[in-house]
């Protein structure tokens, strides 16, 4: 119900002031200000992003609930709280470094919670409920929006890590699904305030793998779609870090791919090339996506980029694609 929404609201409000307080000034915060200095954050960063840290104490946040009057147990459906197997009701966020999510206005209507250790699982997120809806909520949405209707363009990342680290160094318009699976929500969200989205996900298998499936989706809600591609299980946040802003845009984000480049690359993962009749497979799968490419000079380019990489001619291929274009073109 509404007044339940504006009880977990207000106890968002409360902890994620208390949390950043405790992580920049106070001595229960110190290994979580250890932790994200290590990550490379400064101050600023910090405190834009409110980042902040749940004190290794299992009934601090609890406790401190009670004493302001909240319903404990709103807050265990909410799942900043859970009930032990004795019934002491506890933190479930205790030891983790907390990052405040907000909706589209700004408002904070979950968190998510890293481990600075090797405890797993390593993120933990607030339940869903009418009031959070990761499928629905693209994060830093609220502070990317002026930036992103500037460039007409949105830089789409999966996680709080990497947009933090790009805002840090001055690439401002992104936003990340957190996790892998971009929604049609996301997408239509994106849609509306841009023609661009630059999908730059995590190269590790299960990045590659989800950034096919976020620029299929993006194309079919009419976006124009880029796809900046890093290397060896790299993300965008260990990118940044470790060779700074400028490199990630001239080296990463400049020489982004079509999604048809992307996807004549990535499908290769399917066949053996060596096969000549793998790679009358592989052709026709591709001739099967580059009829759905409206431009024929577009097309055109791919073609040749086939035809020369297989060796066929142009004509040959032209002829072949014709079985699957729509009437009109
Ligand atoms: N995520 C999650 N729960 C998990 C793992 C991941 O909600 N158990 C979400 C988080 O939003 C995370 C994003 O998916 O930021 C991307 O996951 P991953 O690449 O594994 O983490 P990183 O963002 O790279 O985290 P870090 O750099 O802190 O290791
Ligand atoms: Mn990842
Ligand atoms: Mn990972
Ligand atoms: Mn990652
Ligand atoms: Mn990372």
């Amino acid at each position: 119900t509404s007044s339940s929404n504006e009880q977990i609201l207000s106890a968002y409000k409360w902890l994620e002031k208390l949390y950043h307080y405790l992580l920049r000034f106070s001595k229960d915060g110190q290994e979580g200000k250890e932790y994200i200095a290590k990550r490379g954050l400064t101050n600023e960063t910090v405190d834009l992003f409110k980042l902040g840290y749940a004190p290794n104490e299992k009934t601090f946040t609890a406790s401190f609930l009670k004493k302001k009057g909240f319903h404990l147990q709103l807050l265990q459906k909410a799942g900043i709280l859970v009930n032990q197997s004795d019934g002491e009701i506890i933190d479930r966020f205790f030891g983790r470094v907390i990052f405040p999510i907000r909706n589209h206005l700004g408002i904070t209507v979950g968190f998510g919670a890293r481990s600075i250790d090797k405890q797993e699982p390593k993120y933990l997120n607030s339940s869903e409920s009418s009031l959070f809806q990761k499928s629905k909520i693209l994060y830093n949405f609220d502070l990317a929006k002026k930036y992103i209707r500037k460039e007409n363009e949105a830089i789409l990342f999966e996680g709080y890590m990497d947009v933090i680290t790009a805002y840090q160094a001055g690439i401002k318009n992104v936003v990340a699904t957190m996790g892998t699976s971009l929604t049609e929500s996301q997408a239509r969200l994106l849609r509306r305030y841009v023609d661009t989205v630059t999908i730059c996900y995590d190269s590790d298998e299960a990045g590659i793998e989800a950034t096919y499936r976020a620029a299929r989706l993006l194309e079919q809600v009419d976006c124009h779609v880029k796809i900046a591609v890093l290397k060896n299980g790299v993300d965008p946040d260990t990118y940044i870090q470790t060779y700074g802003g400028d490199n990630f845009i001239n080296k990463v984000l400049q020489p982004s791919e079509t999604f048809m480049s992307f996807y004549m690359r990535y499908l290769k993962k399917d066949f053996k090339l060596q096969s000549k009749s793998d790679q009358l497979r592989y052709i026709q799968t591709v001739l099967k996506e580059l009829a759905n490419i409206n431009s024929s000079i577009e097309r055109e380019y791919y073609l040749k980029i086939l035809a020369s990489e297989f060796n066929f001619t142009l004509e040959s291929l032209n002829q072949e694609i014709k079985a699957f274009l729509k009437p009109n073109k």
